[in-house]
């Protein structure tokens, strides 16, 4: 019997993927770090029973419909907005996604980013090395506190709860903003729901957890920055593309707002000319929330666990678009 072709598209270790070879056959990118050109995609995708993708590579409809073997994409994230899900679903393609596995990975290093911009740690790290230390003074690269501070989270899910458990060790007042409330998190955090409005104007550090929808989109724009504190510290872990960037750029020049992190942009990689990155009070990231050894290594198993599954006619464990599993799985 043939075996069913499987394309992964970026150069993952060989002991992960082994035990996917003896059920299917298996060509993989051979690049670790540059994405597999589009064109490329597209020809390998023609042939697919299944695809293990990155967050850069666009799945867009362009390459679904021509795509007739096609059950499964594993996409090596939790977001998902590199996939149109609706083309995915009208063709009985099945989204697997990486949920849970990472959201301790993803809410210590969005704490820590928030600690590193509030305490300007990169700043004052650079400022050491470059040997530009001359003395102590009262308030050399003096920060901003963190404890006893309202952190407001936008995207109260399984990552914005685990931020909020980082928080209540700094004993912070936690206010949150989610499209439906979240009531262990009240009870169990003690965190408090807020409107959008509410949460922005209210809080001292303001964290964007939210995933990249149509509705999402540029939902931190120059009015939000506006209502902001002039001392509010604003961190983005979730996609670049929730953010409006000039207006973001504008509020950090103007003294609208105070600082920001930034793990994600909207075009990834940010040139390093980008105005963003020529700010002090900028702190910015190569999108790397859930990058430890031991939550990709989680996340790669799970991708390839997920595609197995499918490959053996079993349900995935991580399905974003549930309504197309009936047709394939009898478990
Ligand atoms: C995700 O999984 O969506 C994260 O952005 C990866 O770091």
């Amino acid at each position: 019997m043939v075996k069913p072709y499987v394309f992964i598209t970026r150069k993952l270790p060989e002991e992960l993927v082994q035990p996917l070879r003896n059920i299917a056959a298996v060509e993989m990118w051979d690049q670790e770090e540059e994405p597999v050109p589009y064109e490329l995609l597209v020809e390998k995708t023609k042939k697919a029973a299944a695809l293990l993708t990155m967050l850069s590579d666009k799945m867009d409809e362009n390459i679904m419909k021509e795509a007739p073997h096609l059950k499964v994409i594993a996409n090596l994230a939790v977001g998902y907005d590199n996939i149109d899900i609706g083309a995915a679903t009208s063709r009985g393609i099945v989204v697997c996604n990486t949920p849970d596995v990472l959201s301790d990975t993803t809410a210590d290093l969005t704490f820590g980013l928030l600690m590193a911009t509030a305490r300007r740690l990169t700043e004052a790290a650079e400022y050491v090395k470059k040997g530009e230390w001359q003395g102590w003074s009262p308030y050399l690269l003096a920060g901003r506190d963190i404890h006893h501070k309202a952190i407001g989270i936008i995207g109260m899910g399984n990552i914005g709860r685990a931020l909020a458990k980082r928080a209540t060790g700094f004993e912070m007042e936690i206010l949150y903003h989610n499209r439906s409330r979240q009531l262990e998190a009240e009870k169990e955090l003690g965190a408090t729901y807020c409107s959008f409005d509410e949460l922005i104007t209210r809080s001292d550090y303001i964290v964007c957890l939210t995933p990249l929808t149509n509705e999402t989109k540029h939902l931190f724009n120059a009015e939000a920055f506006k209502k902001m504190k002039k001392s509010a510290i604003f961190i983005n872990a979730s996609r670049g593309a929730v953010v409006d960037e000039d207006a973001l750029l504008q509020a950090l020049k103007e003294g609208e707002i105070a600082a920001a992190g930034l793990d994600v942009f909207t075009k990834e990689p940010i040139d390093q000319h980008h105005p963003l990155l020529g700010l002090s009070n900028v702190v910015a990231l190569p999108h790397i929330g859930s990058a430890s050894i031991e939550t990709r290594t989680a996340m790669i198993q799970l991708c390839i666990d997920n595609i197995q599954l499918m490959l053996e006619s079993h349900k995935p464990k991580t399905v974003v678009n549930k309504d197309v599993l009936a047709q394939y799985c009898s478990s």
